[in-house]
């Protein structure tokens, strides 16, 4: 009797782990964490491949636009919007319960040429272009979106000095102060936030923000938060990436980390900068990178309170479709899911991660 007791229990708690280990294994990244977890979308190519639609699904509860949000696809010519994408994208979003997150209203590498043009020739031109524009698109989307970068990368790529760009040429730094008064106005419950790259690792970079955020909270600018783009590198320490969180977490902002990948090799921050010192994924490359993606949420967790936690945004999700490949015309492997869009360690560590 004793023995078949010892048998029912050793066979009860087998059940009980392997139950418990499917139900672990079939809930997805958006399941086990107190933070939205979102990822950047192509939206064409998103509705053609059904496998990848499926972890979109099944994995994220947030949704921001790779492009088709930019400036360069919603207004690519002076007579006309192009709304087509934005609002099947929200639709998508909606029908899977997930927020929708708006990249980017004001960014020199997402201003069209025409505008370029245009706005360099008159300045009165520009000013009212600005306020349209934002009127016209956050109006629009008023409700349905839930936070927008306003402006993105309005600092210059090293050091905290304004970007040199259209905007700033034409208009000053006030074209910060503008956007976000403008979004405000148009969606007064939108979250406006300030994107940025390199602010995890450059210093003075932050320095620089931290100076901007001042200035517009002295001029009661309506900025809800920060968003670190935090396209890192293995070798990039992590303490100093929980240096600048904390940094930034101290203004009382929300934090996103909005286009998180990490990759292997180098590149200059230029199209077609890439330096490839790895040409292969190993075993041990591949923990090392797990390790890296738990560290990040654990920092995340650790130094941005609770309340000041918008989420991790990836920049794709798979090695097969990321950015940084085309971009800096390299090899790397800086996703969760690999070229076969399978997941890769480290998906189970940045999962266990959300969920410790
Ligand atoms: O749509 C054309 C296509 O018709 C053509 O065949 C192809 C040939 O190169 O180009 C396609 O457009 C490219 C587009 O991506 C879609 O793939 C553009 O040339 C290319 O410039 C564009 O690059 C995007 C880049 O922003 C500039 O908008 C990247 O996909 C996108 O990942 C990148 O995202 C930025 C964030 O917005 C801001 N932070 C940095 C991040 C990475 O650079």
């Amino acid at each position: 009797m004793k023995r078949y007791f010892c048998y029912m229990l050793i066979g009860c708690t087998f059940l009980v782990t392997i139950l418990s280990f499917n139900f672990l294994e079939s809930q997805g990244l958006k399941d086990v964490s107190s933070f939205p977890i979102g990822t950047a979308i192509n939206f064409d190519q998103l509705k053609a491949d059904a496998k990848l639609k499926k972890i979109q699904i099944e994995n994220f509860n947030s949704i921001t636009a790779e492009n088709d949000m930019k400036m360069y696809s919603v207004k690519p010519n002076e007579k006309e919007y192009n709304w087509d994408k934005v609002d099947q994208m929200i639709a998508y979003a909606q029908r899977n319960k997930q927020r929708v997150f708006g990249h980017t209203l004001v960014w020199h590498s997402g201003t069209p040429d025409w505008v370029k043009e245009k706005g360099r020739k008159d300045t009165l031109w520009l000013d009212n272009f600005l306020k349209e524009y934002i009127f016209d698109y956050v109006g629009r989307y008023k409700g349905k979106v839930d936070g927008w970068d306003v402006v993105n990368e309005g600092l210059e790529t090293k050091g905290g000095d304004y970007r040199k760009t259209l905007w700033y040429d034409v208009l000053g730094k006030n074209y910060i102060y503008k956007a976000f008064r403008y979004a405000h106005q148009a969606d007064p419950s939108a979250k406006l936030f300030y994107n940025d790259f390199n602010i995890e690792r450059d210093t003075l970079k932050l320095r620089g923000l931290l100076n901007m955020v001042k200035e517009l909270k002295s001029e009661n600018v309506p900025i809800s938060g920060i968003g670190f783009q935090m396209h890192i590198r293995m070798d990039i320490p992590d303490e100093v990436i929980e240096y600048t969180l904390k940094m930034a977490a101290e203004t009382g902002l929300l934090i996103h980390l909005s286009e998180v990948d990490i990759i292997f090799n180098e590149h200059d921050d230029t199209r077609n900068g890439g330096i490839q010192n790895f040409n292969e994924l190993t075993e041990e490359m591949k923990i090392a990178q797990a390790k890296k993606y738990e560290s990040l949420v654990n920092i995340y967790k650790k130094v941005v309170p609770k309340e000041q936690q918008y989420g991790i945004t990836f920049w794709d999700f798979t090695d097969r479709d990321t950015w940084i490949k085309r971009f800096f015309k390299i090899k790397d492997w800086p996703c969760l899911f690999d070229e076969n869009l399978e997941t890769k360690p480290a998906y189970y560590a940045f999962k266990k991660a959300l969920q410790n």
